[in-house]
Order: C-alpha cells, then structure tokens, then sequence
C-alpha cells in the first residue's frame, strides 16, 4: 500500500482526496496496489468530513512518518509550501503540487533536491489544469527542439472574456461567477493582471529552453483595460480577444510575454472559449501541435496531481528527470518584437498617416474615434509614434 499525505484541504486538495477515493480501483490497476491517503494536513478542521480522522496541523508529523512516501502540495503560495516541500525532498519523499508560484519561483532548486535525494518533485497541474502539456513536453517531445510556444492558460480570464464577448456582459459579475465555480484565485488581481499565467509560462519556457526563465523577466499585461467597445471592433474584424501568453526561440534571442491579443478566426486559439485552455507549440520535427482541455477547476487539476502521484509511487525510491537547470535564461527585451496593433485614437486621420503611415481603418463603433490596424514594427516603434497621437487603447495583434 502506497500511504500519501495532503497539504492543504482546499479547492485541489479536497479535490485530489475525491480523485482517489472515486478512481481507487483504476489507480489500483495502474499501481499495481492500492494509494491511500494517510494525513490531510490544513490549519482547519472539517468536522463532519468523510476524512475528517486524516486531518492533521503539525507538518512534523508527516516529515517523520517513514510510511509516507509520496506528498501532494495544495496549498498555494510560496511559503510555507516551499519550506515544507524541501524538507519532505531532502527526506526522499517525492512531492507532487498544482503550486504554479512556488514552481515558478524555487522549481529548478527543488528539481535539484529531488533528483538529490532519489525522489521526484513534479507538478503537471501548475500549467493548464487538466491538461497533459507538461509530461507531453517531456516525454513525448523529448526529441523536439521547440522554438515556440503559444497558450491560453488562465480558466478565470478566459471564462470572463468569453462571456463579455457573447454576453456583452459586465465584467465583475463574470469574475464573480468565475470564483464560485472555483476557478479563480483568491486574489483576482492574480488573474486578472495576468500574474497567474505569468508564473505558467515561466515554468513551460523553463521546459522549453531547458534553463530557468525567471518570472520577473517576462513583461506581463492583464485583461482589465478590456472593454465593451474593444469587443465590438473585435466582431468587426471576425477576430476574438484572447489573454495570450507565449515565448519563443530567435536565433540569439528568446522572447516571453503575457498580454491581450486580437486572435484571428483561423488561428487555431480563436475557438479556445470558457474556461479550457490550450497550448500551442511548434517544434522543428513535429512542426505545429496543440494541446486543450479544462484549465482550472477542482476535479481537472486534482485528476493531474494524482497522476504525478501514481508516477511517482510507480518510482519509488528513483527520480523522475525534469529537464530544467538551475541556470538562469536570458530573455530578451520584448521593444524587438515586431508585430501588428490595433489602435483607437481621438486624432485626425491626417494626424494619424503622417506618424503611422498607411493603415487599414476599422469602422468607428464611437463618436469622435478613429480605429485602424497598423502596419508591422516593432512594440518600440510603435510606442515611440503611438505617443504623437491620441491614444484611447491598443491591442497587439496575433499573427495567424
Ligand atoms: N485561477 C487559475 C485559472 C486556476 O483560472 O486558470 C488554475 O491555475
């Protein structure tokens, strides 16, 4: 028998215990005996709960139970998560997390302990929820170079995004609907300024490049300067508008960045709605692959903690490799980038053609506004004329 314990009881947590109590036989069948889970350590008590006898608030205790051999991480945020996850990695307990900000911030040293210590720390459920893309990127893409890589992978932002441009609805009551359903965070700003999918595409450049790409290089934009308005130009161009976050390998530069793009209808994300996400990559033998499935929500991101769990206790006592270095990843200046935007001003066309140049106008869907697509350049040209004119919003453009 494979005795587990759970850190933290809250939406994943909760979540990960009711994965395997439903799927016991099928995990049984894989395992080839039974995992059962021994503690379930939070600060609370559930009186009442099924497991309710499990529930412990001493970390001790599961650290010096030799029993235990495999530790789920869902507690979210750094600390004490961190702390708690090295000491269980340098006792060769292997950890499994859905922790996408402690991997982002301490997952190549914890990599290091783990592979140190005969043990595994893996953490498929940090990026895209229920979805394969992080063992896919390992195993199944081991003999890709990947140069680059596109992705929704927020449930909350896309869910909101999605109703505003169906609905026409307001964004704070969607953001509401979005936390019931346990998708968002607790701190919205998290989602909604894009922090969230910030730390996720740090971790799978990471798998990218195989070196740590460091979340505070990677220029993020939310989705609250998103408006009503923005969706009707969005219809009248058949484009959608999508929270974007996407990296890729230059021949000297690497890129990273988060932000909003208008998302071309044959663009294979166009139809990526609600709350699924899904991760576009491109690698020089397999060419263009896409991985979707459901990006937030309890029983999806728990199904992918428990995986790493069964893989783990399938390893027992070796380490499972995680590609990723402790050395660090240059990441370029984004002003290079070069692309296309859509902008909305209050200037005159004149105004607007004598910085831009030639330019494809949208029609105007409010008095008093000029809307239009420019020409390719770069995000440091475009803000060095965007300044000569009166901008009321812009939005990058995704190249289809
Ligand atoms: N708040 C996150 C989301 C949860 O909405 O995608 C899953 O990481």
């Amino acid at each position: 028998m494979i005795k587990a314990a759970v850190l933290g009881y809250g939406t994943v947590g909760s979540g990960v215990v009711e994965v395997i109590d439903t799927n016991a036989k099928q995990i049984q069948a894989k395992l080839g005996e039974e995992l059962t889970v021994k503690y379930i350590l939070d600060l609370r008590d559930f009186p009442g709960d099924k497991h309710e006898e499990q529930v412990v608030h001493d970390f001790g205790l599961v650290l010096e139970d030799d029993e235990i051999t495999v530790i789920c991480e869902t507690m979210g945020g750094v600390e004490p998560a961190y702390t708690f996850s090295k000491k269980a990695l340098l006792k060769g307990k292997s950890v499994c997390t859905s922790n996408k900000e402690l991997v982002a911030a301490h997952g190549p040293e914890l990599i290091r302990i783990a592979k140190e210590n005969n043990c595994s720390y893996l953490f498929e459920a940090s990026c895209g929820g229920g979805i394969p893309v992080i063992r896919t990127m390992m195993e199944a893409l081991a003999s890709e170079q990947m140069d680059s890589l596109l992705g929704i992978l927020n449930g909350t932002t896309n869910y909101i995004l999605t109703k505003m441009d169906r609905e026409g609805a307001d964004f704070d009551e969607v953001l509401k609907e979005a936390q019931q359903k346990g998708y968002a965070e607790k701190n919205p700003a998290a989602d909604i300024e894009g922090h969230d999918v910030c730390r996720k595409i740090a971790i799978l450049s990471s798998l990218m490049t195989g070196k740590y790409v460091k979340y505070e290089d990677i220029y993020t934009e939310g989705i609250s300067k998103i408006t009503a308005e923005d969706f009707k130009y969005a219809k009248e161009l058949g484009m959608a508008i999508k929270l974007v976050a996407m990296s890729r390998q230059e021949k000297d530069s690497f890129y990273a960045m988060v932000s909003p793009f208008l998302v071309p209808a044959d663009h294979p994300l166009y139809a990526v709605n609600d709350v699924f996400n899904a991760i576009f990559i491109h690698s020089n033998m397999l060419g263009d692959s896409m991985y979707y499935g459901r990006g937030a929500g309890k029983l999806p991101t728990a199904s992918a903690v428990v995986a790493d769990m069964v893989e783990c206790a399938c390893n027992a006592g070796r380490n499972i490799a995680v590609r990723i270095s402790e050395e660090k990843a240059q990441v370029s200046d984004c002003s290079q980038m070069v692309r296309s935007f859509f902008v909305r001003t209050t200037s005159s066309a004149d105004a607007v053609e004598k910085v831009f140049g030639k330019v494809e106008y949208v029609a105007s869907k409010v008095d008093g506004e000029l809307a239009f697509v420019t020409g390719k350049m770069s995000e440091e040209a475009f803000d060095a004329v965007s300044a000569q004119v009166a901008l009321v919003s812009r939005i990058r453009l995704l190249e289809a």
